[in-house]
């Protein structure tokens, strides 16, 4: 059981998962759950992270509106703080009997706001403080056991607190960094209101994954997915260190890698003392994933594949278990209980058969975000090589090459990927990146090449700045290196006429494009 933990609430909001990395940062750890939890479920969760305290984040609803998404009234009857944050200030408000109402002015950016009791949840902050709002509605009334502890000049009530009961509202974000005393404020809820002990450390995970690994494997053999990225190498060198030899480590090369990358891995990996196998199944992956256009239908594909060749390889060796390195978001997206929406199925996730022959499944970075992966990594030694290279997705290229893949697309998309690749880290423009590469959408259009019509593929180039990938930025990359990425994929690879850049942000788009 965790030592205590705080739930965030999720109702839509664009910063909920910020809400618990910040909570992680004050070294308490923080999971996001759905909005409409039911009373039962958030029970056994209760029971199961000892929750000492509840956030309701934001959203983009109208509390007022009947479909919008409420909590479970029951939940609020647990003897523990609740604290609501924009949508969630005007949840508690509304269903405790306060009034909600359209603001007669949007407020969107950095605000005053004027503190009258400053104690509490609010205690430390000065009278007046710059804070980040993002609201259109409005807490106008409250009822009679609540008081008003600020407002700001659109906002009658901008935050308030309970007289008996540990409920607050702050119609702010403090979870963002331009609210100059944000961190203060979820410091003062997380020690002073919910009484949370700062006990959740990272390096702390290196030994109660290796604990955890160590008894769920006993002295059984395990094999992990080994696919060289950040992820399943931290995972790799975790298993080794839980269980040494008794551990192999499997890369599969399923023929969607980028140009170079199967020896890359081998010549890290081959040189450590742990097992390692590297599979050729290129073959086996395109003729299973041939003329299937839908993205979901590939990454199921891919991912019921990848099972399959684990499952025959772990035969061989006697190995019971797989190891994979699926981190917080991955089960997030891939809509991993009813947490949220599912976006896309990661392929370790999502794209996993219900019939499996492995004993068991093991995730020692299932409760990571990936920033906190990169750390953990860097305690473990972790070659920079690895550490510090951009995500790729499990199942590869062909989850950028859009409707259905072939082997002379897959050519293709290969070297337009190098080409941004070496335009990019040329110029050492990498390191603010999150990610760049290549992606071959399925329309061809006319373009003119040595004075004769061509009719040729598009690329898109997705170049994007991230913290976490649970949101993304389009990079303002300068117009030169745009260019030359433009004029080098023309040039190099005959059957492109065209090259475009993704303007958009995650959300509303999603950092791959399948
Ligand atoms: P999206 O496209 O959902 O991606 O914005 C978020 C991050 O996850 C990576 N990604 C994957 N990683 N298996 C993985 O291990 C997958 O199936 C997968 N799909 C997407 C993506 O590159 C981005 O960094």
């Amino acid at each position: 059981m965790s030592a205590n933990t705080i739930l965030v609430l999720d109702f839509g909001g664009q910063y909920s998962h910020l809400i618990a990395r910040r909570i992680r940062e004050l070294k308490v750890y923080s999971e996001v759950g759905p909005g409409d939890l039911s009373s039962r479920e958030f029970e056994e969760l209760k029971e199961d992270l000892n929750i000492k305290g509840v956030i309701l984040s934001g959203g983009p609803s109208s509390v007022y509106n009947e479909k919008s998404p409420k909590i479970d009234r029951k939940i609020l009857k647990h003897s523990i703080p609740f604290l609501g944050l924009c949508y969630g200030h005007q949840l508690i408000a509304f269903i405790s009997g306060g009034k909600v109402k359209p603001g007669k002015k949007h407020e969107y950016g950095i605000s005053k706001v004027r503190i009258n009791n400053s104690q509490g949840i609010l205690e430390g902050l000065d009278k007046v403080e710059k804070v980040w709002m993002s609201h259109i509605d409005t807490v106008t009334e409250l009822p009679e056991d609540y008081d008003v502890l600020a407002q700001s000049e659109n906002c009658p009530v901008a935050a308030f607190m309970h007289k008996h009961k540990p409920f607050y509202g702050i119609q702010w974000h403090p979870e963002v960094t331009h609210t100059k005393n944000g961190m203060l404020i979820l410091r003062n809820f997380v020690y002073n209101i919910c009484r949370c002990k700062p006990n959740w450390k990272l390096e702390n995970h290196i030994n109660n994954s290796i604990e955890e690994i160590k008894k769920t494997i006993g002295k059984s053999k395990a094999i992990i997915a080994l696919s060289g990225g950040l992820d399943s190498s931290t995972a790799t060198i975790l298993a080794s260190k839980a269980i040494g030899k008794n551990l192999t480590a499997v890369f599969v090369n399923h023929g969607f890698l980028r140009k170079g990358e199967p020896d890359f891995v081998e010549s890290i990996f081959k040189k450590s003392d742990m097992n390692f196998v590297k599979l050729s199944e290129q073959e086996r992956f395109l003729k299973k994933i041939k003329g299937v256009k839908e993205p979901e239908k590939k990454r199921k594909i891919i991912g019921r594949e990848f099972i399959r060749v684990f499952e025959k390889n772990a035969k061989k060796i006697d190995a019971e278990y797989l190891i994979q390195g699926t981190i917080y978001p991955d089960r997030i997206e891939s809509g991993f209980k009813k947490f949220s929406d599912k976006i896309k199925t990661h392929h370790n996730v999502g794209g996993i058969p219900s019939k499996i022959s492995f004993k068991g499944i093991v995730e020692p970075l299932r409760d990571l975000y990936k920033d906190e992966v990169k750390k953990l990594a860097a305690s473990l030694g972790l070659p920079e090589k690895i550490a510090w290279r951009q995500p790729f997705p499990g199942p590869g290229l062909a989850v950028r090459i859009i409707g259905k893949v072939s082997k002379k697309k897959l050519e293709i998309i290969k070297k337009a990927d190098k080409i941004v690749t070496e335009e990019i880290e040329q110029r050492g423009f990498n390191d603010k990146l999150w990610q760049y590469f290549a992606v071959l959408m399925d329309t061809k259009s006319t373009g003119v090449k040595g004075d004769a019509r061509a009719y040729g593929y598009t690329v898109a180039v997705r170049i994007v700045e991230s913290k976490d990938a649970m949101t993304a930025n389009f990079t303002k990359i300068p117009y030169n290196i745009l260019e030359s990425i433009s004029t080098r994929i023309t040039n190099e690879i005959q059957d492109v006429t065209r090259v475009v850049y993704d303007i958009t942000n995650k959300p509303p788009s999603t950092i791959e494009w399948e």
